[in-house]
Formats: C-alpha cells, sequence, structure tokens
C-alpha cells in the first residue's frame, strides 16, 4: 500500500522526473494521489524551501512542472488517514518548507501527536496521520542532529510504518522501516543512489539492491548509503545483494497492459516455478512426512491458493486445514511445534498474513513461506521459503504469481510421497499444451464471448472438488478486472438457496475437469439450465448440458489451472471493454500492508 521512491545524486539534475517515473512504475502500490518534493537546485540559498508538487488521481501520463534538482522524494498514495484529496496526497512538509516526509503505513497514535504541536503553534495542512511525523522531526531539530531526530521521531510512532524523509538542507534522505517495506538500490558507479518501496521503480537503473529489515534505518546523501540500527543508532554493514531480474520485468514490452503481458509470461512460469524449487520442496515434504499438521493461510487470491492446497494435500492423502490468515486468529492457539503453517503470498507484505504467522511462531509452529517478491518480511519470519520465481507482478490482480503458487503446492503435495519426478513430467506437459493453447485464437473466443458479456450486472461461476477454489479465483479476476458482480458457488451448494437468483438468460460459467465429480458437476449445470440460466462450460469437453464451450485441455488435476486462465482473460477484456483500468482497479492495492 503506497509507493515510495527517491533519488539522491541525479546527475542530470532531473529528479523531479526521475522520481515521476519510477513512482509511475509504483503505482499499482496506491493510486488515490501522487505527489514529490524537490531541493531546487541553482541556488545560493541554502534555507531554499522544498519545492512540491501533489496531484489527485493517477498519474497516468502525468507531466511534473517542478524545478531541476538533484534529490527529490515521491508517493503514490492509497488512502487510509484523510479524504483524497490535494492536501492530504503526500509529501507532507514541516512549518519551514525544509522537510519533505513520505509514508507508507498507519501512524496509530498521531492523535496523541497532534494535539500537543497544535498547541506549540505548528501548522498542519491535511487530514493525514503522516503529517504529524513532518512536525515531530522539525520539533527534535531544534535540539538534536537530523539523523537522530528522525530515527527517535520513528522509534515514537506505533503501528507498522515506514517513512522517508528528505532534508534540503543537507540535501540528505533518511528512511525507516518497522513492518512496511523499504529497498535501497545502488547503481553500478555507486553514484546515483534510491530509495522505494518496491524494486521496479528503480529497476532501469539498478539491480543492486538492500532490503531494509525491521528497525532499521538509512541515511543516504551525494557520498553513499549508511545503514543503521534504530534502537541502538548504531552504523552496520550495508551488504548490496544483486536481483536476477531485468528491466523488461518492470516494463509492459508491447502489451497493453501488464496483466495480459502477465498472464501471457504463465507459458514459462508456472513451468519454472516447478523447476527451480525441488531441493527446498523436498526439504518441507520431509516434515510434513513427520506428522506435521499443516495449515494454509492466505488472503486473496492467496487463500483460495491455500484452499486448492487443502485439495491437493487431500489427494496426497494428507488431511490439512485451511484459513484466510484475516480469520486464524481465533484458531492459532491450536498450533503448536508439530504445526506447519504454509503462508502464501505474492508480496510476502499482506499485513493480515503476517499476523497470523507471527501468532503462530509464538505457539511454536514452524513456518513455510510461498511468496514471489524477494527480501520481504514474510519471508524473514520463515523457517522454510519457497520463491514461487515468477518476477516482479505489476497489474494489481494477481494472475502469474498466483499461478506459480499454486504449482508449487502441487509439487509439495506429489513430493510428500516421493512422486515429484510424476509431478514435474505433468507440470512440463501443462506448460507445453499451455504455450499452443494459448493462442490468437483463444483469444478470438474470448474476445467473443466478453462481448456477450459486456453489459451483464450479475454473473456466476460453480466448481466442485478442484474447481471450487477454482471458481472462487475465476469469479475474483471478473469482479477485480471488469468490476462486473461475479459470485462463485461450491456445486453442491446450489440447491440451498442459491439457485434462486437464476432467472432467463442469467450466465452461469461452469468450471469442470475430467474428474470423479464429471457427472455431478453436470447436475448442477443441468439444473441450473432448467431455471432459465445460460451455461458456459469451461471444461476440456463437450456437453448437452453446456450453451456454449470454452474449451480447455484435459490435464488432470491441473486441468482447473486452464480453466482459471480463461477466468483471468475474460476478467481482462471484460474490464478494457467496459473501461476499467485492468491494471489498476478502482479502490485496490497490490500489497496490503494495514489491517
Ligand atoms: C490484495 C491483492 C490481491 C492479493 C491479496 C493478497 O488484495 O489485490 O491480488 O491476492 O492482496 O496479497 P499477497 O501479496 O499476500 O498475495
Amino acid at each position: 500500500m503506497c509507493g515510495i521512491f527517491a533519488i539522491v545524486n541525479d546527475l542530470k539534475g532531473d529528479a523531479a522526473n526521475t522520481v515521476l517515473d519510477g513512482l509511475k512504475k509504483l503505482e499499482y502500490r496506491g493510486y488515490d494521489s501522487w505527489g514529490i518534493a524537490i531541493k531546487p537546485e541553482n541556488t545560493s540559498r541554502k534555507r531554499e524551501k522544498l519545492a512540491v508538487e501533489k496531484h489527485i488521481g493517477k498519474i497516468g501520463d502525468a507531466k511534473t512542472t517542478l524545478p531541476s534538482g538533484k534529490i527529490a522524494i515521491g508517493h503514490t498514495r492509497w488512502a487510509t488517514h484523510g479524504g483524497v484529496t490535494d492536501d492530504n496526497a503526500h509529501p507532507h512538509l514541516d512549518c519551514l518548507g525544509r522537510l519533505a516526509v513520505i509514508h507508507n503505513g498507519i501512524v496509530e497514535n498521531y492523535l496523541n501527536f497532534k494535539e500537543r504541536l497544535v498547541k506549540s503553534g505548528h501548522r498542519f495542512s491535511s487530514e493525514t496521520d503522516t503529517e504529524v511525523v513532518a512536525h515531530i522531526i522539525e520539533e527534535k531539530l531544534k535540539t538534536i542532529d537530523l539523523t537522530t531526530a528522525v530515527f527517535d521521531s520513528f522509534n515514537e510512532l506505533t503501528g507498522s510504518n515506514a517513512i522517508g524523509v528528505l532534508d534540503g538542507e543537507s540535501e540528505t534522505i533518511v528512511a525507516c522501516r518497522n513492518g512496511s517495506p523499504l529497498v535501497v538500490g545502488v547503481d553500478e558507479n555507486h553514484h546515483r543512489f534510491f530509495l522505494g518501496s518496491d524494486v521496479p521503480a528503480f529497476l532501469r537503473y539498478t539491480n543492486k539492491v538492500y532490503f531494509l529489515e525491521d528497525n532499521e534505518g538509512v541515511v543516504i546523501d551525494k557520498q553513499g548509503v549508511r545503514l543503521y540500527d534504530l534502537k541502538t543508532k548504531r552504523e552496520k554493514p550495508l551488504r548490496l545483494r544483486r536481483l536476477d531480474w531485468n528491466l523488461e520485468d518492470a516494463e509492459k514490452s508491447g502489451f497493453p497492459h501488464f496483466l495480459i503481458k502477465e498472464i501471457h509470461e504463465q507459458k514459462q512460469t508456472i513451468e519454472k516455478a516447478a523447476m527451480t524449487n525441488q531441493r527446498i520442496i523436498g526439504d518441507v515434504a520431509k516434515i510434513i512426512r513427520e506428522n506435521y499438521k499443516v495449515v494454509f493461510i492466505g488472503c486473496g487470491s492467496a487463500s483460495y491458493c491455500a484452499l486448492a492446497g487443502k485439495y491437493f494435500f487431500a489427494k496426497a492423502g494428507i488431511e490439512t486445514q485451511t484459513y484466510g490468515a484475516y480469520e486464524y486468529l481465533p484458531f492459532s492457539t491450536f498450533a503448536d511445534d508439530k504445526t506447519l503453517v504454509i503462508a502464501i503470498s505474492q508480496s510476502g507484505e499482506t499485513a493480515d498474513t503476517l499476523i497470523a504467522l507471527k501468532q503462530a511462531k509464538k505457539n511454536r509452529a514452524k513456518i513455510c513461506a510461498v511468496v514471489n517478491a524477494r527480501g520481504s518480511t514474510m519471508e524473514r519470519l520463515a523457517d522454510f521459503i519457497i520463491p514461487v520465481g515468477a518476477g516482479p507482478e505489476i497489474a494489481v490482480v494477481s494472475t502469474k504469481a498466483f499461478t506459480a503458487q499454486l504449482i508449487s503446492l502441487y509439487m509439495l503435495s506429489m513430493a510428500v510421497n516421493n512422486k515429484v519426478n510424476q509431478a514435474m513430467t505433468d507440470v512440463k506437459r501443462f506448460s507445453n499444451h499451455l504455450r499452443k493453447w494459448l493462442s490468437v485464437s483463444l483469444i478470438d473466443s474470448i474476445i467473443e464471448k466478453s462481448k456477450s458479456l459486456m453489459d451483464m450486472e450479475h454473473i456466476y461461476v460453480i466448481g466442485k472438488h478442484l474447481n471450487f477454489p477454482g471458481a472462487l479465483e475465476f469469479a475474483l479476476k471478473l469482479k477485480e478486472s471488469s468490476y462486473i458482480h461475479a459470485e462463485p458457488f461450491a456445486a453442491g451448494e446450489l440447491k440451498h438457496g442459491v439457485i434462486t437468483l437464476i432467472q432467463k438468460d442469467t450466465p452461469c460459467f461452469v468450471l469442470a475437469s475430467i474428474d470423479e465429480v464429471k457427472g455431478e458437476i453436470l447436475s448442477s449445470a443441468a439444473e441450473l439450465k432448467a431455471r432459465g440460466g445460460r451455461i458456459i462450460g469451461v471444461a476440456p469437453f463437450e456437453s448437452d448440458e453446456f450453451d456454449c464451450l470454452i474449451k480447455t485441455p484435459d490435464a488432470g488435476d491441473l486441468t482447473f489451472i486452464y480453466n482459471i486462465i480463461v477466468g483471468q482473460l475474460l476478467g481482462y477484456y471484460l474490464g478494457v471493454g467496459r473501461g476499467a483500468d485492468p491494471d489498476k482497479p478502482r479502490n485496490l492495492a497490490k500489497s496490503v500492508t494495514v489491517k
């Protein structure tokens, strides 16, 4: 939630544009409003105020009118405290215009500070929790140096937060992390330095990075980056690492949107996820064989992946439990030293999943993180990390990370019974067919189908067994990308009330595989049809119950993943057709770092 980006020592003096471009890459983290602060150059006055530009709405093709300068900081916002207004957009300044503060998180105790600061004469121009930070630091700067003032102020905040502070006077950026992500980038020549909430912001300049840990802070000026422990204020060695991400990963590469690019990337990412983690999957499988109780948790798409994991493991003969991480706490009391909690997350930063994990860890459970982003908080909490390696996922709507996670859980379930080789063969076959099936003719038929659904208000999606989590994810893709109300149901639930919703011509997607419940799902399709429903089969077979069929390849237990990809494509083309922004759906943020 919220994107942070800053550059120090932009040699061409174009820091405002560099930050604007970086923010465009981070917009998936929040897009209510954006803003940049810069220290104008070509001024003889050290005390020259910072120049600031802030706007509500998406960055899109925005240009900046800010003056030239070598150091700037910017932010894209997902509103928490205070409405979506220019004033509430970050950065927020102190009274003197010397400091600019950007922030990701929630300062839970901000009201305690605000009252005191107002009484002592500080002027506030926004309703945000963030603005207090600028004034607290301003107050402390009367008696102590910048670094100590920022670190001490940050240590007084409660909640999960990351802040970046630009000090115009010393041309320094000080940033702190506790609970919300921050990463530093350093270019090859150690000339330019970057601060971001995510790597894509500066991937075009460098892939040499350092992910800050909780309770670490950095001080960045044109001499370089210094890393500190926020509690002791002692300097620590900065160990940069090189990521195997390249620029294309963060660009659209000829596709009109990241979402459709990422859907197509699944032709590679699914197989890659299966191939790269065999050793660690073997280690986790060993633990499971030692009679650990397995609990899957996740939020959003990741919770549906967790549910699919439960079916995979049932097929492997192992009973597991699944929770939306936001509902796990009452059950965390049952976690003990023979529990393995498998957390699924694209970002590794989702607040509810982290809270659930911390609770399980307190009860001595072992933690396995199935994550896509690197350097995340979840990785640090985990005993085992299964990095699914789908590369940066920029579209807010999850696609390639989700299917890479699904495949990782499939591999794990097969590994428990020493069937990794068979699983590998299954995945290779799956990916070979995917490369052929995800073709121009499939896209043409999806576009035709989307046209016929464009004006629908309600769509229903049913599935059974593995196609049930499939239906949940399918419907979520339609809702997120196109804003059409799409309701998923377990086929078995239909007769218990849901069927009242079906009227003449109501579109009903029926997700099916050639499996042990094929007959049952077709009976459900028939029941929907008898009430007037328009039945759209998504399956590897024809049936009289289907009014039309989007045919998917038969891949045994993995067929439901093809069925989900149909939902991804329909969501995308319906979204484009209905004028939504497929990469940045309204009200959503990619990484939900607040409770
Ligand atoms: C947000 C995203 C979803 C994602 C969920 C969980 O709601 O929009 O796509 O599934 O968060 O995020 P995580 O990073 O933990 O997978």
